[in-house]
């Protein structure tokens, strides 16, 4: 397979959300935004998915569409047990309190199940309501408290996990739970990501298919479980992965193993396409 036989596939109702990106990993990759698929693609829009080839995607579809949505990552990590804050699948909001009430030593949050940004997200107890059309199953899980909250970023390119960086609001001060960019939250380096952390990031980019392509995956380090896995990020489709960390030498590493990896795999493919 050669150069033409590549693409950053990027086109339809969703396209403009992602041109930038596009025209970014384009130059990273060296090849061209296309509008339609080539033989390998690296899918971040396109209205017929289904005309796309199993096997012409970079990221798998099935990984993108998992991590996606918070309930098929619960499913997946309960069915390889990686190690995630207890995460439970609750039919209605009645059966949400019971469990609540059940186990009220612990704190609990509803995750909503789509969100960026923590959008939705709230914590939860008997009392608390949601919107009628809040999206089922709802995604309870157990809220860890930290007494700085911070979320902890590793990423993958091609089974190689490289970067570790903790993201926290700057004011020191600051109650807010939900430790998102998007709320104002700050990257910084660092170092080198301890083993027992690559271990479970590892399980969860291999519960959700993503462990061979590119993922990152959201860490915290509970005070009685150790690493724990929120969840995991991918590029495509519905979303992409941060590249504004305000970091420059990681974002540039992000870049050359994505291109080390997206180009193994098209050598790879060369021989059976
Ligand atoms: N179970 C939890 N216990 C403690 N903090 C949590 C928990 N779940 C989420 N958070 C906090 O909320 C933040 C956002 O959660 P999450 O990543 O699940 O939502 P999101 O909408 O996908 O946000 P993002 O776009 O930042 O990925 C996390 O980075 C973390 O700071
Ligand atoms: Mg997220």
């Amino acid at each position: 397979m050669s150069f033409e036989d590549a693409g950053i596939l990027c086109s339809g109702s969703s396209g403009w959300g992602f041109e930038a990106l596009a025209e970014h990993l384009a130059q990273v990759l060296s090849v061209p935004v296309v509008h339609h698929p080539a033989k390998f693609n690296y899918v971040l829009a396109y209205d017929e998915l289904d005309k796309i080839g199993e096997n012409a995607w970079f990221i798998p579809y099935e990984g993108i569409h998992i991590a996606s949505d918070k309930r098929q990552v619960a499913r997946r990590f309960h069915t390889a047990k990686v190690s995630s804050p207890q995460t439970l699948l609750c039919a209605d909001i009645e059966s949400a309190q019971q469990k609540v009430l059940q186990d009220p030593s612990r704190r609990w949050c509803l995750k909503y199940p789509t969100s960026t940004g923590a959008t939705g997200h709230r914590l939860f107890n008997a009392g608390t309501n949601i919107p009628t059309d809040w999206p089922l199953p709802i995604v309870l899980q157990e809220f860890i408290a930290l007494a700085r909250p911070e979320v902890y970023r590793t990423y993958c390119a091609g089974g190689e996990f490289f970067g570790w960086v903790v993201r926290r609001h700057p004011d020191v001060n600051s109650k807010d739970p939900w430790v998102a960019h998007a709320r104002g939250a700050q990257y910084c380096d660092c170092g080198d990501i301890p083993k027992k952390a690559v271990n479970v990031a590892t399980d969860a980019l291999r519960a959700t298919g993503l462990l061979q392509s590119f993922g990152c995956v959201d860490l915290l380090f509970s005070p009685s479980q150790g690493w724990v896995v929120l969840e995991v990020g991918t590029d495509g489709i519905f979303n992409h992965v941060d590249r504004d960390l305000g970091i420059p030498h990681l974002e540039h590493e992000i870049d050359l193993r994505l291109a080390d990896a997206f180009w193994h795999r098209v050598r790879a493919l060369g021989t059976t396409l």
